[in-house]
């Protein structure tokens, strides 16, 4: 037993006030502000999304789900065996809300939240702000996460021994001689809960992912995207390996926000592939990583 599922995100933020609007009048989520920080909830989870304020404006940290308390102790045992240290939190189980937790640093220097016992509000459902007709979670987890790494082959061996297996790889052509290996990684049905590149890039996180049920609630983000001014960085298109449709935006804190629908769930009969392309069609680079803009 291991690590089930992107189970939540932090960030950390500049300015909580414009993460504000963008949550709730372009991502359709609801938005909790208590505690000088914002609390974004997409599901029947209390929270999903944590945003405080920092002057990264990034990743500030990851929950890592498991599935109980046996879950959670083997898995704090696997990153012993690791050599990987771990610190008990229970003052921050307490403010994140979940029943157990501890802190580690991944390869990357990602922060790590450990955890099992998420609170769970059924009995004050999800209503979207905008009227999006909800997302893909429970079983899948929050989403998925790319992540700039140094290491793609260490990271590759750290998350399998922690329960996640390789999705395919994606081999991007940057330029004549110059091709991203890009590695994509399951630990439940998501096509990949984690993919990670040895990207060029000043901010840990390249993108965080939300699926919608359907594809319009996708078409009508967009609209409202576009309407509102928000930079739109990937035009909508159908990416080659899960085969969702989607388009990126920047987020008020400047890293990229993929908005999709339809993806492919993997199976046990999986067969790791590689594509050459990220994308069957669409997804044109409008704004570069760093904010070059495209034609
Ligand atoms: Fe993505």
């Amino acid at each position: 037993m291991a690590i089930t599922a992107l189970g939540y995100a932090g960030i950390a933020a500049r300015d909580l006030g414009a993460w504000q609007k963008f949550a709730e009048t372009i991502l359709g989520t609801q938005v909790d502000a208590d505690e000088g920080c914002l609390k974004l909830r997409v599901d029947e989870r209390a929270w999903r999304i944590w945003i405080e304020r920092g002057d990264a404006d990034d990743l500030s940290f990851v929950g890592w789900e498991t599935a109980n308390a046996n879950s959670f102790a083997e898995t704090l045992a696997e990153l012993a065996a690791l050599g990987v240290a771990t610190q008990r939190r229970p003052d921050l189980a307490l403010r994140r809300g979940v029943r157990e937790l501890a802190l580690f640093v991944d390869p990357a220097g990602i922060v790590c939240e450990l955890y099992w016992g998420a609170t769970t509000r059924l009995e004050k459902p999800f209503i979207s702000p905008t009227g999006i007709s909800g997302f893909v979670t429970r079983n899948q987890g929050l989403g998925h996460v790319v992540i700039a790494v140094a290491d793609p082959a260490g990271y590759e061996t750290f998350y399998n021994r922690l329960g996640f297996a390789v999705s395919d790889y994606i081999d991007m052509a940057m330029g004549p001689d110059m091709v991203l290996p890009i590695c994509f990684m399951h630990c439940n049905p998501r096509h990949h809960t984690l993919a990670f590149a040895p990207a060029p890039s000043p901010k840990k996180l390249l993108h965080l992912m939300l699926q919608t049920r359907t594809m319009d609630d996708v078409g009508l983000v967009h609209d409202r995207a576009v309407k509102a001014d928000v930079p739109i960085s990937m035009s909508l298109g159908r990416h080659s390996n899960d085969l969702m449709f989607s388009f990126y935006m920047l987020t008020p804190s400047g890293f990229e926000f993929e908005y999709g629908w339809g993806a492919q769930e993997v199976g046990k009969d999986w067969h790791v592939t590689r594509h050459d392309v990220t994308s069957v069609w669409g997804h044109k680079m409008l704004i570069a990583p760093g904010g070059a803009t495209h034609d």
